[in-house]
C-alpha cells in the first residue's frame, strides 16, 4: 500500500511590535495610500531587540505539536525554512530541534528565501512517502526585518517578520498529493543580498530588489505554476476549494486568483496585516485559515510560492 504525508497540524506565531505604514511614513518619503495602493500592505510585524528567528519557531512549532496531537518527542524529522537563521552554523533546524528538548532525528535548514516552506514542505512529504520518517514538523520562519534596509523605500516597506508550521504524519490516503519545485539561477541579482562569506563584498547585510523587474516574472511564473499543477493531477480549476499564496503584494495574489478563476473569497490573505514575511508567509496564512474555520478537513488547497534565486513552487493537498 502506498504511504502519503497529510497535515495533522498546524501552528503560527507573530513577534508583539507593529510597524504601520503610518509609522513608515514617518521615517521615510513614503505614504500609507501608496504603500497600500501598491502593495496591499498597512502594516507587519518585527522582531524586537535580542528576538531571533529561533524565537519565532518555538512556539510556532510548539502549537502545531498540540494541534497535531501529538507529543515533541514523536517528531521524527524537522525541516526548517529560513533566510535569516540565528547562525550561520548550526542550522536552525538544529537550535529548534534542542529547545524542543528532541534528540537524535535529522534537522537540516532549507534555503529558498520566500519558497522555503513549499520546498521544506515537498522535502518532508517525500521522506514520509519513502518511509524515512513518520511525523515531520516543517517550519517556516523569519527575522527578515534584519536584513532589510530601513532607509530604502523600496524594499523595508515590504518586509515582515513571523513563524509558521505544520506537522505531517504518514496515512494512507494524501494528504499531499503533489509538490512541484522549480528554480533558475539566472535571475538571481534581480532579489538578493550580495553579502556572503568571503565572496568579496563589503556593503551591508541588506536585501536589493529590483521591484519591477521581480514583479513582472513573479506574475507570469505564477500563473505557469496553476497550469503545471492542474495538468500534472488531471484537476479542473474549479476542484480547488482554496488557494493559499505567499504573501508578497495583494496584486500578485490578485492575478493568480484571477488564472485559477477563484473568487477572492476562496483566496487566503494575510499581506494586509503582516507584510511579506518569506518562508512564513505560506504557512502563517494557512494556519490561521485552519483556526479560524475557513479551510475544513477534506478540502483542496493550493499552496504556491515565489522568491529570490529565484525559486519557485506549489504543494496541492487535500487537508
Ligand atoms: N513610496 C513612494 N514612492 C515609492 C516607494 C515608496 N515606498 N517605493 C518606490 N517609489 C517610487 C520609485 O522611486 C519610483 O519613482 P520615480 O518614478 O520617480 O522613479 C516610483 O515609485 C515607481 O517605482 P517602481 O519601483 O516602478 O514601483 P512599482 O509600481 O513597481 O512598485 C513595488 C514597487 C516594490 C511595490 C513593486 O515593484 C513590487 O511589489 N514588486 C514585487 C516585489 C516582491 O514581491 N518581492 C518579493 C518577491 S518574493
Amino acid at each position: 500500500m502506498s504511504i502519503y504525508s497529510r497535515i495533522l497540524g498546524t501552528g503560527g506565531f507573530l513577534p508583539k511590535k507593529v510597524v504601520t505604514n503610518r509609522d513608515l511614513e514617518r521615517m521615510l518619503d513614503t505614504t500609507d495610500t501608496w504603500i497600500q495602493e501598491r502593495t496591499g500592505i498597512k502594516q507587519r510585524h518585527v522582531v524586537s531587540d535580542g528576538e531571533t528567528c529561533v524565537d519565532l519557531a518555538e512556539p510556532a512549532a510548539r502549537r502545531a505539536i498540540d494541534a497535531a496531537g501529538i507529543t515533541p518527542g514523536e517528531i521524527d524529522l524537522i525541516v526548517m525554512a529560513t533566510t535569516t537563521p540565528d547562525q550561520i552554523f548550526p542550522s536552525s533546524a538544529c537550535a529548534l530541534q534542542n529547545r524542543l528538548d528532541i534528540h537524535g532525528c535529522p534537522a537540516f535548514d532549507i534555503q529558498a528565501v520566500c519558497t522555503g516552506f513549499v520546498y521544506a514542505l515537498g522535502v518532508a512529504d517525500k521522506f514520509i512517502r519513502t518511509g524515512s520518517a513518520s511525523k515531520a514538523l516543517v517550519v517556516g520562519a523569519e527575522a527578515f526585518s534584519r536584513i532589510i534596509d530601513w532607509t530604502d523605500r523600496g524594499t523595508c516597506i515590504i518586509f515582515g517578520d513571523g513563524a509558521g508550521a505544520v506537522v505531517i504524519g504518514a496515512d494512507h490516503e494524501p494528504g499531499i498529493i503533489t509538490s512541484c519545485l522549480h528554480a533558475d539561477g539566472a535571475y538571481r541579482e534581480l532579489l538578493h543580498v550580495p553579502a556572503g562569506v568571503g565572496n568579496g563584498y563589503n556593503g551591508a547585510l541588506f536585501v536589493e530588489m529590483k521591484g519591477n523587474e521581480v514583479f513582472r516574472v513573479a506574475v507570469t511564473t505564477l500563473g505557469r505554476i496553476v497550469d503545471e499543477v492542474l495538468t500534472a493531477n488531471g484537476m479542473e480549476r474549479s476542484d480547488i476549494d482554496w488557494l493559499v499564496p505567499h504573501q508578497a503584494n495583494m496584486r500578485i495574489i490578485q492575478a493568480t486568483a484571477r488564472k485559477l478563476d477563484l473568487p477572492m473569497e476562496q483566496v487566503v490573505v494575510t499581506v494586509d496585516t503582516h507584510g511579506n514575511t518569506s518562508a512564513a508567509s505560506v504557512p502563517l496564512a494557512f494556519d490561521q485559515a485552519v483556526r479560524d474555520g475557513r479551510i475544513q478537513r477534506g478540502q483542496v488547497v493550493l499552496m504556491e510560492a515565489f522568491g529570490g534565486g529565484f525559486t519557485w513552487g506549489s504543494v496541492l493537498l487535500r487537508y
